[in-house]
C-alpha cells in the first residue's frame, strides 16, 4: 500500500489514503506524514478503527504525548487512561453524562474556538481525535487555518498585534459560556499563561495568529479593548473561506497542528452517544520568551 495525499477544499485540509493507523510505520512514512501536515495543517485519515494503544502508538512518532489535566476535584475518576483525553458524554461506566452534570457543561467550551491546551506555558503541537462512537447527526468539528488569517490581515493591522502577548486559561473561555462552578484550588491551577498573538509556524515558517478562546487579556491593554480586539480577530480568522467544517464517521482520525489552527465542536443530541478521543502531541518550548513569561 502507498501513502497519498489528497487536498480537500480548503486548501488548508487533506486526506490521507493508502495507511494502516494499526500497523508500526516506516521512517519514510512519518516523514511524509509530517511533511503533509506541515503543509496542511489538518489531516483527515478515514477507516482507522484503533485501540487506545494503536493511537498513542501512531501518535508517538510525532513527539511526547501530554498528560490530560485531569478534573482537579478529588472525587473524579477518569474513564481513559492518563495520555487520552476523554472527549465524550460518558462518565466512568459509559454512560451518558446527565444533561446538568458539571463535567458535561465544563466540556461545553470545547463549541468555542479554541487551539488545544493553549492554557499551558508550553501549548500543545498536534492533536489526534479518533471517532469511536458518533451521534446520528451533528458533532462536525470545524478548523480554521490561522495562517490564512495573518496572510490577508490589513496591514495596519498586522503591525498593531505582531508583538502582543495574550493572556491564556480555561478560566477566561468558561466565563464566555456562564460556567464558573470552580473550586478555589482549581482556580489557583489555572493561573493565567502568556502566549505570543502572533507565531511563525515551524514547519511551513509562516507566520500564524495564535489566537484560542482562551486569551482573555493583552498584556499593557484595557481588558474591554482586549476583549474585542480578540473578538474582532476571531471573527476574521474563522470566516467560511478559512474553514473546513469536518462530518465525522466512526473510524475517522484527524490530525491538526494547535500552532497554526484553531477548532471547534458543534452541537449534538446530548441523548446519543458522542465517544471521542484525543491523544495530544506536546510543544517543546513556550511560545514567550522567559523574561516576558515571568514578568506576569
Ligand atoms: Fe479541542
Amino acid at each position: 500500500m502507498t501513502m497519498t495525499v489528497h487536498p480537500i477544499a480548503p486548501e488548508f485540509a487533506a486526506e490521507i489514503d493508502g495507511i494502516d493507523l494499526r500497523e508500526p510505520l516506516d521512517k519514510a512514512t512519518v516523514s511524509a506524514i509530517s511533511d503533509a501536515i506541515n503543509h496542511a495543517g489538518v489531516l483527515v485519515f478515514h477507516g482507522q478503527f484503533i485501540t487506545d494503544e494503536q493511537q498513542q502508538t501512531f501518535s508517538r512518532n510525532f513527539g511526547d504525548l501530554e498528560t490530560t489535566v485531569r478534573a482537579f476535584r478529588k472525587d473524579f475518576v477518569p474513564r481513559l487512561d492518563v495520555h487520552m483525553a476523554d472527549i465524550s458524554n460518558l462518565d466512568e461506566t459509559n454512560r451518558i453524562l446527565p444533561k446538568n452534570d458539571r463535567r458535561r457543561l465544563n466540556a461545553l467550551g470545547n463549541r468555542l474556538w479554541h487551539s488545544d491546551s493553549s492554557f499551558k506555558r508550553i501549548p500543545a503541537r498536534f492533536s489526534l481525535l479518533s471517532a469511536r462512537v458518533i451521534p446520528g447527526e451533528g458533532g462536525e468539528t470545524q478548523f480554521a487555518d490561522m495562517r490564512a488569517a495573518w496572510d490577508t490581515l490589513p496591514e495596519a493591522m498586522k503591525r498593531r498585534v505582531e508583538g502582543m502577548i495574550c493572556e491564556h486559561t480555561q478560566l477566561f473561555s468558561r466565563a464566555k459560556i456562564g460556567f464558573t462552578d470552580w473550586a478555589p484550588e482549581e482556580i489557583e491551577k489555572m493561573a493565567p499563561v502568556p502566549q505570543v498573538l502572533v507565531r511563525t509556524h515551524p514547519g511551513s515558517g509562516r507566520k500564524s495568529l495564535f489566537l484560542s478562546s482562551h486569551a482573555g487579556r493583552i498584556r499593557g491593554m484595557e481588558d474591554p479593548e482586549a476583549k474585542l480586539l480578540l473578538m474582532d480577530l476571531i471573527e476574521h480568522a474563522t470566516q467560511p473561506r478559512f474553514v473546513y467544517t469536518h462530518r465525522w464517521k466512526a473510524g475517522d482520525l484527524v490530525m491538526w497542528d494547535n500552532r497554526c489552527t484553531m477548532h471547534r465542536a458543534r452541537r449534538f443530541d446530548a441523548t446519543e452517544v458522542r465517544d471521542m478521543r484525543r491523544t495530544t502531541v506536546a510543544g517543546t518550548t513556550p511560545t514567550v520568551a522567559q523574561p516576558y513569561a515571568e514578568a506576569a
